[in-house]
């Protein structure tokens, strides 16, 4: 099975910073964000291959994931074995490339990666500019794919009330549980049979408070459903609209996940926070993190 990451967009949220570097390429302490995408779409058993939507202005990304042997040499020579280690082993992971020439949206994006699918076989999508840590997201999907004769399976979770028209949200019932979970309703753990997909509702219209985080593992009847869908919201082609067809003929489930398993980098703030969180969390940088910071700006923090 493989998994596609979008990283064709314009990340116009992040200009002017991403006019020089594509977002999918800043850097959560030493490495890439896309970096670990790809290592997170590596975990479930299933996937033997990533496949990264790129846009022809981001060549960064592909070079980034290219074996360097001159420099790798050059670090070894200089006694850099650990760096050494780790450029290679970036080059050597499975990440294949394809292209989307226009930023037509997240639907598009997919359907560009069709022709490098086999075409019986489900997929997984993983946002190019969100991670989750622990890598442990997809798997669990895959096991509630299982769990559903292979049905499609998408990430959501619970959120505030007042936010629900920023976000997709999905409308139906609660199923069931991961089986080592015991959850219900819109707690961690809990698996939903979704009936419908309801992009940036006011509140009294949201028919739950379970927003799609941006993991998908989809039914290879998607590819065939993008290849029809005309433009959605803001002219572009929408994943969730090919998704709300893809209702009418399969079952769909959702697993609830909590929201702070995984790390947003869209934007200046949230990228500052992923950086704080993971500084904090990795014990080479935790120290050293807090004392640049500094008393002040840690007591302005409580
Ligand atoms: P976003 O909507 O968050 O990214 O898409 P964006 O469009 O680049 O950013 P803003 O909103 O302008 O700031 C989530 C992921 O989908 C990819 C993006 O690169 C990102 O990794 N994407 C989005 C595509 O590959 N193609 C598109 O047409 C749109």
């Amino acid at each position: 099975m493989k998994a596609i990451i979008p990283a064709a967009g314009l990340g116009t949220r992040f200009l002017p910073a991403t006019k020089g570097t594509p977002k999918e390429l800043l850097p959560v302490l030493s490495k890439p964000v896309i970096q670990y995408v790809v290592e997170e779409a590596l975990e479930p058993e299933e996937v033997d291959g990533v496949i990264v939507v790129n846009s022809p202005e981001k060549p960064q990304i592909e070079s980034y994931f290219h074996v360097d042997g001159g420099f790798e040499e050059t670090l070894r020579a200089r006694g850099k074995e650990k760096e050494a280690d780790e450029i290679h082993a970036a080059g050597s992971l499975p990440v294949s490339f394809c292209y989307q020439r226009e930023a037509k949206g997240l639907g598009h994006a997919v359907l560009c990666a069709s022709r490098m699918l086999r075409g019986d076989e489900p997929f997984f999508v993983l946002l190019g500019d969100y991670f989750v840590p622990d890598r442990q997201m997809c798997v669990k999907m895959a096991e509630v794919s299982k769990m559903h004769g292979g049905a499609s399976v998408i990430a959501v979770a619970p959120v505030p009330e007042d936010q629900v028209s920023r976000y997709g949200i999905i409308a139906g019932e609660c199923v069931g549980s991961l089986s080592d979970m015991n959850a219900t309703g819109e707690k961690e753990g809990a698996v939903w049979k979704v009936t419908g997909l309801v992009e940036k509702p006011a509140p009294e219209d949201a028919p739950s408070h379970l927003f799609i985080v941006g993991r998908y593992l989809l039914s290879p009847r998607v590819m065939e459903l993008l290849a029809t869908q005309g433009p959605g919201a803001g002219g572009e082609i929408q994943l969730t609209d090919a998704m709300q067809r893809l209702l009418a003929e399969e079952e769909m489930y959702a697993l609830v996940v909590d929201p702070a398993e995984g790390c947003d980098t869209g934007t200046p703030a949230a990228w500052a926070a992923t950086n704080a969180r993971m500084a904090l969390a990795d014990p080479d940088s935790r120290d050293l993190f807090l004392e640049a910071l500094g008393n002040k700006a840690i007591e302005q923090l409580r």
